[in-house]
């Protein structure tokens, strides 16, 4: 069980390597019990007993493919079944970057079952804990490629678009109340993903790429900052925004029940 003085366990998706690796080692130093999950239940091992002996934290690990539903099944109630958990960061993600038709149905699946599917549903069985005890905070792991899409990145950012706009829903669910949701959205970050997207991190325009240990750091500022939505590599706060405010304004003048004057020309 956990009181309100205490961080309480922090569930990371994706701990294994990359970003959620970094997230584990971080929220661990600041006082977090963590619950770790990935597939490669070697290298969860391994994170946890370096984290164990660095920071004397308690340290679980959860071996589980968040594709399969048995798997996501039994994360979700181990989520859902321990009081102590206070953070789930949904991290865990993949890309595949190539045209469509170049992309294979299982890579494709993939991509929907982990970036949309688990995380859709790890973030109900949070919410639903956080709210009947009006506290906890969920972050959910976007990309920047979830509000633009490139001609190889068509899938993943449809998965990441899902991200943004379920996370935003979710926030204005939880406003008012002690639970948190934060949405953060990386730009290029060097971790694994590259490579196993099929386009290695050398390729990428050089000084675009931010290291993961950053990128965290980034996230977990804007965390402590209250920001509903991060960019750890934008400056420009003010375009976040311009951009919320014209996809607000573009649905308010859809409100009209009539087709636009220009349709109505060559009818
Ligand atoms: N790196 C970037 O440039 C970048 C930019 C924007 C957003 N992001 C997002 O950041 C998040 C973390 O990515 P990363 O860059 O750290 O990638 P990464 O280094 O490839 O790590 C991905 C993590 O997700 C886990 N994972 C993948 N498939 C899984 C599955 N089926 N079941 C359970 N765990 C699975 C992997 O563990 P196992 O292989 O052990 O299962 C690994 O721990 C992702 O959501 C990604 O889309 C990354």
């Amino acid at each position: 069980m956990s009181d309100q003085a205490t961080p309480g366990t922090a569930v990371v998706t994706g701990a294994s390597a990359g970003l959620g690796k970094i997230y584990a080692d971080r929220l661990a130093r600041r006082g977090h019990d963590l619950l770790l999950v990935a597939r490669r239940a070697e290298l969860l091992e391994e994170v946890a007993a370096d984290l164990r002996a660095s920071y004397g934290v308690k340290v679980q690990t959860l071996a589980a493919d968040l594709a399969a539903p048995d798997d996501l099944e039994r994360v979700a109630q181990a989520v859902a079944a321990d009081p102590s958990i206070t953070l789930l960061v949904n991290n865990a993600g993949l890309s595949t970057l190539a045209p469509v038709a170049q992309t294979t149905a299982a890579q494709l699946q993939s991509m929907l079952d982990v970036n949309i599917n688990a995380l859709a549903h790890l973030s109900r069985a949070a919410l639903t804990a956080f709210k009947s005890r009006d506290r906890g905070t969920l972050v959910n792991i976007g990309s920047v490629l979830g509000f633009h899409t490139l001609p190889i990145s068509s899938i993943y950012s449809g998965t990441k678009a899902f991200v943004v706009a379920f996370t935003r829903g979710l926030q204005d669910e939880v406003a008012g109340t002690g639970v948190k949701v934060q949405l953060v959205l990386p730009a290029a970050t060097a971790t694994d993903i590259w490579e196993l997207s099929g386009v290695p991190v050398s390729a990428l325009a050089e000084g675009t790429v931010m290291a993961a240990e950053d990128c965290v750091d980034a996230a977990l500022a804007g965390l402590d900052l209250g920001e509903a939505i991060t960019l750890p590599s934008v400056n420009e706060a003010k375009l976040l925004s311009a951009f919320t405010d014209a996809g607000a304004a573009l649905f308010g003048a859809s409100q009209t029940g009539q087709p636009a004057t220009r349709y109505l020309a060559t009818a």
